[in-house]
């Protein structure tokens, strides 16, 4: 593999680096000025509330993360612990806070349901051998949902700064996206690691693949509904016309590490489908509330 070899020191000093260069943000330091409510509500509204709720919910990942990792080791815990979590609900509370200062209903977080599709998992996951594949599962997840995050806030970004809302795009939204990409790096790193070190068999990566491909799903949804919100935000936030860039963009990392043996998988198929889906999905619930 080309890439520079990611030791378990590299990845202890990524976390450890990220944990003193980003303390978690304080909804206190946001300035609160909005010219334009109605205006910011009609446009980014509905992608303000999901990136809340998936924010907030960060409180079940840890639970179902658990779940899936019984065995977790000291650098993964450190991360989410000390790292990832902290800094997600503050995203959270800030976004809710700002969703709530357009006029909006706070967000509702699911903060203690573990899906069905988790709970399988993790019974599995207590099968040596298959500790692993979902090992690889988690760290692939995450690469693709900070990926979409990072997506979603640099669109937001842009949209606030065109229609003049300087300082909330300055105070919100900006300081949020610089904490993504540390996050992204820990579990594109984690992944990449389990690759060069060969951690798993022929078999386990045939596993790995078809359950990713059969499991696949877009961060926070994870039911008709929120399927039908994500497409929302894909829509609202300019994304529709661009899907398969999209897609290569969230399936960079396992393109990379399950598909580069296959020509043409630089883009994922099913990631592609479940855009597409959601984006179906979004424009069948407007048509019908239209009709
Ligand atoms: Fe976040
Ligand atoms: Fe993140």
């Amino acid at each position: 593999m080309p890439r520079a070899l990611i030791t378990p020191q590299r990845l202890v000093d990524h976390v450890r680096r990220l944990g003193e260069e980003h303390p978690p943000l304080e909804v206190g330091r946001v300035d609160r000025t909005v010219h334009d409510a109605r205006a910011v509500r009609a446009r980014f509204g509905p992608t303000i509330d999901y990136m809340a709720r998936v924010e907030l919910e960060v409180e079940r990942n840890v639970l179902e993360l658990l779940v899936l990792l019984p065995d977790v080791d000291e650098t993964n815990r450190m991360f989410y612990q000390d790292v990832w979590g902290p800094q997600e609900v503050q995203h959270g509370l800030i976004l809710d806070q700002l969703q709530q200062d357009l006029g909006l209903t706070p967000a509702e977080p699911e903060l203690s349901e573990v899906s069905a599709r988790v709970r399988i998992l993790g019974a599995l996951a207590h099968l040596a051998p298959v500790q692993e594949v979902v090992r690889l599962l988690y760290y692939l997840t995450g690469a693709a949902t900070e990926r979409s995050a990072v997506i979603a806030y640099n669109a937001m970004s842009s949209g606030l700064v065109e229609m003049g809302e300087h300082a909330i795009a300055k105070t919100v939204i900006a300081p949020i996206k610089q904490q993504e990409p540390g996050h992204f790096a820990f579990y594109q790193m984690s992944a990449t690691a389990m690759l060069q070190q060969e951690v798993l068999a022929p078999w386990q990566l045939h596993l790995a693949r078809f359950l990713r491909s059969r499991s696949f799903g877009l961060v926070g949804a994870n039911n008709r509904a929120q399927r039908a919100d994500y497409g929302g935000v894909i829509v609202d936030t300019g994304l529709g016309d661009a899907l398969e860039d999209y897609a290569r963009d969230v399936g960079r990392v396992e393109a990379r590490l399950l598909w580069a043996h296959r020509q043409g998988a630089e883009v994922p198929g099913y990631v592609l489908r479940a855009l597409r889906d959601s984006v179906d999905l979004h424009r069948e619930r407007q048509a019908a509330g239209a009709s």
